[in-house]
């Protein structure tokens, strides 16, 4: 420590408040919040919009999140979307299962991925496989055996790089390579890390990758993204606005209808994309954290994540060992006989900010926070774990 030079004051951040709870949501930079601002006093004089101004911004923050995504050059592949459902909903119209395959899903693997895969397993006669949570918290190795096991009758693998409830890792290259090996389909949902874990496309492989800005890409909510594999570049997107359409520069030319989108994935755009507020916001927001180095940033987390596991582990709390673990994201099992419920606002009382998910306390950690936080969120849990009058 310190790994990144200080970026704190870049936030809305009082002294008093550990903020460890991007898993929940990120919080906006003082310049997103400017750039939306201003992006939408546009509309105060709604003359100055012009024609460019519904696409250069776009295409702007597609190249960002390509950025983010490790294919600089990969603009092109890149839809803006409003929400991790809406990716979901859009790759799942573009893929199909055979009759009896399944969709494999991780247990407890967050609603927005397993209903639209569930939904699309059903379309086409199939079924969704759930992988039980693995005893010893080795997620890679469940889902691998689960696909060995099912051999071709995979259709589609939904895996996130890490479990939202708990950080648990992922390792996506074997899952990648297990996938491709059956002719199965790899959907990543990076919603959990992307901004905080570097994703390494081109080991991965996967066919499809979803997320959204409002947690570990510090931008607002509503703004989201979906790149998808040069062979699902050409498909039928689930809504039919004007933009994707290859005459939509010409304003005046927009009744002289046509078969044909703009390159790449634009098509699966989301309708009224160039949202003059939000695009902005999410564009500040992108190139702030795509100018921190991602190895560093999660380097960072990690020393912040380690020292919280150990100082919980000395409260007789229970956390998953460093090497099954994200560096950004973890959960704390905290044993029978707490309150859950009552945990969450008891540490917010302090200063603390977490969430509490299933039976776990979920700690998550970026750029902006430091050992500081991490030594009040172990003193605040050592104080309400005490409990009163002790
Ligand atoms: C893994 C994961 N995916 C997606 C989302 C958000 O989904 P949506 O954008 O559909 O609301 C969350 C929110 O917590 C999440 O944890």
């Amino acid at each position: 420590m310190p790994l990144l030079p200080d970026v704190r004051h870049l936030f809305d951040l009082p002294e008093d408040v550990a903020y460890l709870n991007c898993a929940f949501m990120g919080p906006l930079p003082t310049v997103a919040v400017e750039a939306g601002w201003s992006g939408l006093a546009r509309k105060l004089r709604p003359w100055t919009i012009s024609p460019d101004d519904f696409t250069v911004p776009v295409d702007q923050l597609r190249g960002r999140f390509a950025a983010l995504l490790g294919v600089p050059d990969d603009a092109d592949g890149v839809a803006i979307t409003p929400s991790v459902s809406y990716g979901v909903a859009t790759a799942a119209s573009n893929l199909t299962l055979q009759p009896g395959q399944v969709a494999v899903v991780l247990h407890q693997q967050f609603p927005s991925d397993v209903y639209g895969w569930q939904a699309l397993a059903e379309r086409h006669g199939g079924a969704l496989h759930v992988v039980a949570p693995p005893a010893d918290g080795d997620w890679t190795s469940a889902l691998l055996a689960d696909l060995d096991a099912l051999g071709d009758r995979v259709g589609l693998v939904s895996a996130p790089p890490c479990h939202w409830i708990d950080g648990a890792a992922v390792d996506l290259v074997p899952v990648g390579a297990a996938a491709r090996a059956v002719g199965a389909a790899l959907c990543v949902d990076v919603c959990q890390s992307l901004g905080a874990l570097p994703f390494d496309m081109a080991a991965v492989q996967p066919d499809v990758v979803i997320g959204a800005t409002y947690k570990w890409l510090l931008g607002p909510y509503s703004v989201g993204f979906l790149w998808v594999a040069p062979h699902l570049r050409g498909g039928v997107p689930i809504e039919h606005g004007w933009t994707g359409r290859a005459n939509s520069h010409c304003l005046a030319c927009l009744a002289d209808y046509t078969e044909e989108y703009q390159p790449g994935a634009r098509r699966y755009d989301v309708g009224e994309v160039a949202n003059f507020a939000l695009v902005p916001a999410a564009l500040a927001s992108a190139s702030l954290v795509a100018s921190w180095d991602a190895h560093a940033v999660a380097a960072h987390a990690a020393t912040i994540t380690d020292r919280i596991a150990a100082g919980a582990t000395e409260l007789g709390l229970q956390v998953a060992p460093a090497h099954l673990r994200s560096p950004h994201l973890m959960g704390i099992r905290l044993g029978a006989g707490v309150d859950t419920e009552a945990l969450a606002p008891a540490l917010a009382d302090r200063g603390v900010h977490v969430s509490v998910r299933g039976d776990a306390v979920r700690v998550s950690a970026h750029a902006f926070n430091s050992l500081d936080d991490a030594e009040r969120l172990l003193a605040a849990l050592a104080e309400v774990l005490r409990g009163p009058g002790s």
